[in-house]
């Protein structure tokens, strides 16, 4: 298994080894995000046994994650790793960089798992992003989220511009993203950023009620149905139906 610890990573399988739960666990530093951080979550996706069909990604302490580590764009970087972007990069090199980094984003879309963010406190920036990356969303009524890269001179890089724009439209997409404003959980349960809000303190029970939920649905079904699903916003109806009876074949022959 990936050096979870020094990706500021904890793994938990629960339920049989059916649900692994994934820990952003750099408390003292709001869980900020780092490359290892992501190469680490990639390893992992690599890594999980095949028994896993749910992933719940948390962050231990006060924050779901303050988002990216600032200290990675200084030119000593975050200690133990360097700078993001290693001096003397070229455009190129630094388009495949950003790509490797998104692979820590882009695993939580497979059809293998359904996937759960369970946001407390912060979600800033990155951690906004890797919210967005999961399937599904729960929040405590105190969570905030913040798409803060503009504020930064960045852009959202880490793959969370095209959930963001399906979910809520361009225009709120454009408005939450160039003001770089703080989204009350109230707000992003209007907007269906997230799909449950809780009280503080109840987001464990919140997950777990889901998870057990989750686990009812026959796991090849689940898997076929997200892929279904995971296609549609990008299909005309006739690609999507031809998709349904495809994945319906695929269900109906398995067991011959
Ligand atoms: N990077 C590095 N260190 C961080 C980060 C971060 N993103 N966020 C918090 N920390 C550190 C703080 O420096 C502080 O360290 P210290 O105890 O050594 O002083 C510690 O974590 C606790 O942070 P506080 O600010 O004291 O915690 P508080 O609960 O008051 O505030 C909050 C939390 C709102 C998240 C605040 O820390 C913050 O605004 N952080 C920066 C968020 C940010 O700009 N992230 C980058 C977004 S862009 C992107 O992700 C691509």
């Amino acid at each position: 298994m990936a050096d979870l610890e020094k990706a500021g990573l904890l793994l938990d399988l629960g339920h049989e080894d059916t649900v692994a739960t994934i820990t952003l666990n750099r408390p003292e530093r709001r869980n900020a995000q780092s490359p290892a951080m992501w190469k680490g979550l990639t390893d992992l996706s690599e890594e999980l046994p095949e028994s896993v069909r749910v992933v719940v990604l948390k962050g231990a302490g006060p924050s779901f994650s303050a988002g990216l580590d600032l200290r990675a764009f200084t030119p000593e970087g975050v200690p133990g790793e360097g700078p993001a972007v290693p001096p003397g990069t070229g455009p190129e090199e630094l388009v495949e960089l950003i790509g490797e980094y998104q692979r820590g984003f882009r695993w939580l879309r497979d059809p293998r798992f359904t996937t759960i963010a369970a946001v407390h406190g912060h979600a800033i920036g990155a951690a906004f992003q890797l919210a967005l990356s999961c399937d599904l969303r729960i929040a405590t009524e105190d969570a905030r989220f913040c798409m803060k890269e503009p504020a930064l001179g960045l852009v959202p890089d880490l793959t969370g511009t095209k959930p963001l724009v399906d979910i809520v439209g361009l225009p709120r997409a454009l408005e939450l993203c160039l003001t770089a404003r703080v989204i009350p959980a109230a707000e992003a349960y209007e907007l269906r950023l997230v799909e449950k809000v809780v009280a503080t303190g109840g987001l464990d029970a919140a997950v777990e009620e889901l998870v057990t939920a989750l686990l009812q649905v026959e796991a090849g079904a689940a898997r076929a149905t997200k892929e279904l699903l995971r296609q549609a916003p990008g299909n005309t109806l006739d690609e999507q139906c031809l998709a349904e009876r495809r994945a319906q074949v695929g269900r109906l022959l398995r067991a011959r």
